[in-house]
């Protein structure tokens, strides 16, 4: 007999990408992501219009995943959202949705934290040759959060370090909008960064105890840095945009690395697996895998449709919760700031 088959439809609509999947098990029949552009002429997310586009997509974003994936809503076993951490009025969106369909279609409710999302995504049916095992480190970097998690187990969850201001992302975002670059300026950096010397301009890095984070006072010291260049030379930008990107990213990278290895050492882990949007750096890979070489992790990289938001994580971390009857019941609301 062949085992059950079990359809969850997912929705994550926590920031400003609205996505729906439809995964069967642990596999994904399709991966929908529309991507709000209209945030790129603020220079960053706009809650009160991510939440718009959200109440504008919703539909037409679920319709094309239930399409793609050749799945009918009948055929549905669950509907899966995210509860949050994320922007309220953009979460509140994904929740009614859910809340709606789960209810017209007499199915299982499941909420989902959208940051073991990132983390469980590893865990999406993949053609990889090694398969990611408890315990492993867990390390969440995007323009909303920067976190090491210690996973024991799909649901044992402990951050053992986060930021205590910036996100990583943001740190890659405001030095590019400090150096002209538009929004979100993170991929650009990493694509000029890869024709500059990254030792040509030396930022400090922070000294925060623990394995905690903060990005703040870097993202200061390059505003100040451009401002006094800038006076002497108003061209510096323009004459020096490549080994300036390559600065900024290399004691970005530096700084995740030291945290990491900080890490390791304290929990003897050297499993280590990345996700969120910034893990999509190409200077971030390169130093995880040189570090899997150099000091024997175990390093896992997620695809890139699985790193930045996308409904797919949602899906395996609500299958995950529908093996164990983990479901959520009408009265559950959004919450803007949702701990493990
Ligand atoms: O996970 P994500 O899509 O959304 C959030 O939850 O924030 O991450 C978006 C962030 C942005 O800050 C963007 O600049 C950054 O990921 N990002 C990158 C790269 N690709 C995306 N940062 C550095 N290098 C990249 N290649
Ligand atoms: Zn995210």
């Amino acid at each position: 007999m062949s085992p059950e088959k079990i359809y969850i439809l997912a929705i994550e609509s926590s920031c400003d990408d609205t996505a729906a999947a439809v995964l069967e098990n642990d596999s994904v029949l399709s991966n929908v992501v529309a991507t709000q552009k209209i945030h790129e002429e603020y220079g960053g997310v706009v809650p009160e219009l991510a939440s718009r586009a959200h109440q504008q997509n919703i539909v037409p974003v679920v319709d094309t995943a239930l399409k793609q994936a050749k799945i009918t809503k009948e055929q549905l076993n669950a509907v899966a959202f995210t509860k949050g951490p994320g922007l309220m009025g953009s979460l509140l969106v994904g929740v009614s949705f859910a809340k709606s369909l789960s209810l017209g279609l007499g199915i299982p409710l499941i909420d989902v934290n959208h940051m073991q999302g990132h983390l469980l995504a590893h865990f999406i049916k993949n053609d990889q040759e090694k398969e990611l095992e408890f315990p492993f480190l867990g390390v969440t970097i995007s323009g909303g959060h920067t976190q090491i998690v210690k996973v024991t187990d799909h649901f044992e969850m402990e951050i053992i370090g986060e930021t205590i201001d910036d996100a990583i992302g943001e740190a890659f975002d405001k030095s590019a909008k400090t150096i002209g670059l538009p929004y979100p300026g993170g991929p650009l950096i990493d694509k000029y960064a890869k024709l500059g010397n990254p030792k040509a301009f030396p930022f400090s890095k922070p000294n925060v105890k623990g394995l905690n984070f903060s990005f703040s006072g870097f993202k200061t010291a390059v505003l100040y840095f451009i401002q006094r260049e800038t006076k002497e030379n108003p061209n510096f930008i323009e004459e020096n945009l490549y080994d300036i990107c390559a600065s900024i990213q290399y004691t970005l990278v530096n700084i995740l690395k030291d945290k990491i290895r900080k890490a390791v050492k304290e929990t003897g882990i050297k499993t280590i697996a990345i996700g969120g949007g910034v893990s999509a750096n190409s200077g971030i890979r390169e130093m995880l895998l040189d570090c899997q070489k150099r000091y024997q992790w175990n390093v896992f990289i997620p695809k890139f449709e699985y790193t930045t938001d996308n409904a797919a994580m949602i899906g395996i971390t609500g299958y995950f919760k529908y093996l164990q009857k983990d479901f959520a019941d009408l009265n559950v609301t959004a919450t803007a700031r949702t701990h493990f």
